[in-house]
């Protein structure tokens, strides 16, 4: 990360299908609640998405709906949250349709996207070594630069 910036690896795994009875009964889901947590307490946030069938992925996509509850916490977790999405695909357009897809969504929370770069990492099943680190040196320098745009927002 650049400038002594920090980054926080959070994963979606946990999170179970949203079932608006359990959350009348239970409440939101532990792992929901912890990274809502995060989310909030970040400076900003770096969704890494993947591409299915030309869209988002639904699996994200309910863990974006579980930290979205209750609305009441929308706007402390995600409003005017400074918002970067990159992806990495097997096609060759790495996840252009799923990016643009999760944009009515960031609307709809009222985070506070990022234009200002784009990671669109195509064919990823050649772009990482064995041990899933970036081989790719033209890679390793747009992830560089996009991150380092995404800081600069998040500080500005
Ligand atoms: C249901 C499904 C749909 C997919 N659709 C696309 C697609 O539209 N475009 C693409 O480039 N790759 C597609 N892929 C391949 C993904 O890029 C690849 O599986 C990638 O590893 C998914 O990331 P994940 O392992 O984090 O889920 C699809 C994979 C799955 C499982």
């Amino acid at each position: 990360m650049p400038g002594g910036a920090e980054l926080r690896i959070e994963s979606i795994e946990g999170i179970p299908l949203y079932n608006g009875d359990v959350e009348t009964a239970e409440g939101v889901p532990k792992r929901a609640a912890e990274l809502k947590k995060a989310i909030a307490e970040a400076a900003g946030l770096i969704l890494a998405t993947p591409e299915y069938n030309n869209s988002l992925p639904g699996v994200l996509k309910n863990a974006i709906d579980w930290l979205s509850r209750p609305t009441s916490d929308i706007k402390a977790v995600f409003g005017g949250k400074p918002v970067a999405v990159m992806g990495a695909s097997q096609g060759g357009f790495g996840t252009i349709l799923s990016q643009s897809a999760w944009l009515p969504v960031l609307r709809t929370l009222g985070t506070r996207p990022w234009f200002g770069g784009r990671l669109l990492v195509s064919r990823a099943h050649t772009v990482f070594d064995e041990h899933g680190k970036i081989s790719d040196e033209a890679i390793k320098k747009q992830l560089e630069q996009f991150l380092h745009g995404f800081v600069e927002f998040v500080e500005a």
